[in-house]
């Protein structure tokens, strides 16, 4: 991996989401820049950062630069939860991020919107690329670490129903948009090939891989990203995080590793 030395950098865009970490952390200092406050300190005796970066790709940015930048984080996590794509997946499924792309990024022609890799265009600066791989070497220790892995199942009210929920690994998307649409949902699915959306994770990537940092985005589904998503992430987001804590201890040694 590009990097060695330096702490784990955690960023999470909801209080909800970083309070299931900051829960696990023996706390050293708390720095505030840029709006956003850093807790620096060890979970299960790794150095981390955690922030409260906020919601959206700019925010996600900023707490990714100042993480690698100021904080000299060797490896970033986003953390958090996510909007389901994939019809086959439930509320409480995690994903893990083989590949991210910024669904909104791209260019509206006559016939309509056409995704593109940010910072690119075809008849200025063209490229195949489409989206960010996370390290394939970081990925396949993260499969070996979760393998046996088995999370709690939800709350009847979150459709638990004594299921266990699966862990996968797939493409997520990232735009500056909560998805609350059923056809909308269906098309990005569709286009895409992706089982979740979210608001932040490919920014993060973005940054990342512009100073060579590994990065790993693990989500856990809040809601199915259809007409009642907006209820669903505010009935289950605190309960579903849960899950991001025990995947991220369950990682921290792998992570941690040169
Ligand atoms: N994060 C959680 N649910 C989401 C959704 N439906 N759309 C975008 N981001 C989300």
């Amino acid at each position: 991996m590009a990097s060695s030395g330096g702490p784990l950098g955690v960023l999470c865009a909801l209080r909800e989401e970083l309070a299931v970490h900051i829960a696990e952390l023996d706390h050293d200092e708390t720095v505030d820049v840029a709006g956003m406050r850093f807790h620096r300190g060890r979970i299960d005796g790794q150095e981390v950062v955690l922030v409260l970066a906020g919601m959206g790709k700019v925010n996600a940015a900023i707490a990714a630069t100042l993480l690698i930048a100021r904080f000299k984080a060797r490896c970033l996590v986003f953390s958090g939860v996510a909007g389901g794509l994939d019809p086959a997946l439930s509320i409480g499924d995690v994903i893990i991020a083989e590949h991210v792309i910024q669904h909104d990024a791209g260019y509206t022609a006559a016939d309509g919107f056409v995704p593109y890799q940010p910072g690119f265009l075809p008849f200025f600066n063209p490229t195949d690329a489409l989206g960010l791989s996370a390290h394939a070497a970081l990925l396949a220790r993260a499969r070996l670490a979760l393998e046996a892995l088995t999370l709690a199942p939800l709350s009847q009210a979150a459709g638990g129903a004594g299921r266990a929920p699966g862990i996968h690994f797939a493409r997520i998307l990232t735009g500056d948009q909560f998805v609350a649409s059923e056809p909308l949902r269906e098309r990005l699915h569709r286009e895409f090939s992706a089982a979740a959306v979210e608001m932040e994770g490919a920014a993060m990537a973005q940054v990342c891989e512009a100073f060579g940092v590994p990065w790993l985005v693990i989500r856990v589904l809040s809601d199915l990203a259809g007409r009642d998503s907006h209820m669903d992430f505010a009935a289950f987001g605190a309960e579903v995080s849960l899950a991001c804590s025990r995947i991220l201890r369950t990682l921290l040694p792998v992570l941690s590793a040169p």
